[in-house]
């Protein structure tokens, strides 16, 4: 394979024999540069974490907001100290993501493989279709209504297992999962968070299971009155929910804040059969 010149954040991989390779750029996301590379005679995925202040716009003002208090001895020790934190809360940033593959391989959760973790840079299984070429993002595929209903209970077992292994995605959607010639693959977990530890985990975990069902529904709309996402947090918060779990779909909450509306619309129904019973009484 020819091969590129091999970019900056690559160099020092290259160097250490991690990369013999660079084949080409892949895609520029969000957070990251992902590239194929060859290492051996395998080919692989590497993803470069761009610096905070490329990764979102609110990051950015923060950015130049630091800089803008750089003329006094103490603001200059306070960027200082912020720099430090940041770069701190990078590493702890860019680690999450390996950690968390680590975890859910482990776990038998199907993402890529993890290789190594480098200088900011992720060396990776290359997810691949049945060509051998990079895997399309569910985004980026139609589906029958029978595939998306077999993808979508395939995912959820697999939220299931995640959440099995303690780990909430936090960002899963049509754009973080690659259909790979053996069924979907969940990428991109920098954002992951402990299910346990995070007072944000369940509000995390409810999202991502609706961006799965919103997705699957437009092409098959039958998975738009299915509830997993509380039924799940539930079961796991009571400490039985197991990977071989099989969820209803639906839930009925049991304890928590009373839905007001809910009683009413009930008192309603009840009252309107009581006013029909009676007129069906007189007239006969
Ligand atoms: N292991 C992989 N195999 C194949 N393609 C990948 C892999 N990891 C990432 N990609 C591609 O790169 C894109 C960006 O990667 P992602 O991890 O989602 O980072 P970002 O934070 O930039 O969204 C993905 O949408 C996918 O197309
Ligand atoms: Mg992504």
């Amino acid at each position: 394979m020819a091969g590129m010149k091999a970019p900056p954040r690559l160099q020092s991989l290259v160097e250490e024999g991690l990369i013999d390779t660079v084949v080409r750029q892949l895609m520029s996301g969000k957070e990251a540069m992902v590239y194929v590379v060859r290492c051996g005679d395998e080919t692989r995925c590497a993803k470069i974490y761009k610096e905070a202040d490329q990764r979102s716009f609110r990051q950015a003002v923060d950015y130049t907001e630091n800089r803008k208090v750089k003329n006094t001895r103490q603001a200059r020790a306070m960027a200082k100290g912020t720099k430090f934190g940041r770069q701190a809360s990078e590493a702890a940033w860019q680690s999450a993501e390996v950690d968390a593959l680590y975890r859910l391989a482990d776990a038998g959760v199907r993402v890529p493989q993890p290789h190594n973790f480098c200088d900011g840079v992720l060396l990776m299984e290359l997810v691949t279709d049945a060509h051998g070429d990079a895997a399309p993002r569910l985004n980026d595929v139609d589906f029958t209504p029978e595939q998306a209903r077999r993808h979508h209970a395939t995912l959820i077992t697999e939220v299931i297992r995640m959440l099995c292994a303690g780990i909430v995605h936090g960002d899963l959607s049509e754009f973080n999962i690659l259909l790979a010639e053996d069924g979907p693959v969940i990428i991109d977990l920098p954002q992951a968070v402990d299910a346990a530890g995070n007072n944000h985990a369940s509000r995390m975990l409810l999202r991502d299971v609706a961006n799965l069902r919103n997705f699957f529904g437009r092409f098959a709309p039958d998975l738009l009155t299915i509830d997993y996402g509380n039924e799940m947090w539930d079961l796991y918060q009571r400490g039985v929910l197991y990977p071989e779990t099989v969820l209803t779909g639906h839930f009925r909450r049991k304890t928590g804040p009373v839905d007001v509306g809910g009683v009413l619309r009930e008192i309603d129904d009840a009252s309107a059969e009581e006013a029909a019973r009676r007129m069906r009484m007189a007239q006969s």
